[in-house]
């Protein structure tokens, strides 16, 4: 049976093995998913280990190694390339193995999925660190008006914003957020605040302007951002467990073809958290 897994540190909390196995299920595709614990010294080790069974046809990556897996596979799409990371390796039919960052595709299908447009709207992106850096992309590829990335350190947000040649990507700190006079249609927080239940340092004008607020983290109940926009009279705010399926179904679908069910996969994980 063919056999794949997932590294990271810690890995012990990881729903990956329960989402894939979810998406075969359903599929009914044949596949084995397991974890794996490893450490930035023997990380390497494991993966060739595990990728010299010829079964093993894939594995995702998560923190702290998705920049060392970038430079250990043989080719990188092109998001990868810009995201310096991957979460998905793939062996392909030639022996090579392809990188891939299905992060930015799982949250530009998760906020589709929740109906959230995002052609020609004005997008704020809170947070300039890998997270950020793995959703630019695609979010840009959907033709927003703006996409604004802001970060407590403003000269990530520049620098990252530099990285693509785009008219409507700008890059600014915190404090510049008040200078935008016209509300953003979306706000989606992708720092590590609310990890440590704190809230990113912005006007709170800035978010009661907004339609909408979209955390990438997620719990077993509401954010700390959530709860602080929906009490500022946010109407839609939402959690990042859909993008948790959503990139989940972008590797299943590079590695098996076949494109899985969400909407069943986040309702049996939302019932258990
Ligand atoms: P990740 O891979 O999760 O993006 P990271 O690369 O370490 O992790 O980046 C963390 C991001 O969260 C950064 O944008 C960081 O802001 P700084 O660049 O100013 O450090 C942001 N961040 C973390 N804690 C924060 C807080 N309490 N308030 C605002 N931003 C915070």
């Amino acid at each position: 049976m063919d056999q794949y897994l997932v590294f990271g540190n810690p890995i012990a909390q990881s729903k990956s093995p329960l989402i894939h196995s979810m998406f075969a299920q359903q599929t009914g595709q044949e596949l084995q998913y397991a974890r794996m614990l490893a450490v930035k010294e023997d990380f390497i080790e494991h993966l060739e280990t595990f990728f010299s069974n010829p079964l093993a046809q894939g594995c995702n990556i998560t923190a702290p190694f998705k920049e060392l897996a970038a430079q250990w596979v043989d080719e990188l799409s092109s998001g990868a390339q810009l995201a310096g990371a991957i979460n998905t390796i793939k062996r392909q039919p030639n022996g090579r193995f392809f990188g891939e960052t299905t992060d930015g595709p799982g949250l530009v299908q998760d906020l589709l999925r929740l109906g959230i447009a995002l052609k020609n709207k004005r997008i704020l992106l809170l947070g300039a660190g890998g997270a950020a850096r793995g959703v630019l992309k695609p979010l840009l590829s959907e033709e927003p008006s703006l996409l604004l990335v802001a970060n407590r350190t403003a000269e990530k947000a520049q620098v990252l914003a530099s990285l693509l040649p785009s008219e409507i990507l700008e890059g600014c700190g915190f404090d510049a957020l008040t200078s935008y006079t016209q509300p953003f249609d979306l706000i989606i927080n992708s720092t590590s605040a609310s990890l440590s239940g704190d809230l990113p340092a912005i006007a709170d004008s800035v978010i009661a302007a907004s339609d909408c607020v979209y955390d990438m983290s997620y719990s077993d109940k509401p954010t700390v951002f959530m709860q602080h926009a929906s009490l500022l009279g946010v109407e839609n705010v939402y959690d990042g467990l859909g993008m948790l399926v959503g990139q989940a179904a972008e590797s299943f679908i590079l590695w098996r073809g076949v494109r899985p069910l969400v909407e069943p996969v986040i309702q049996s994980l939302r019932a258990n958290l």
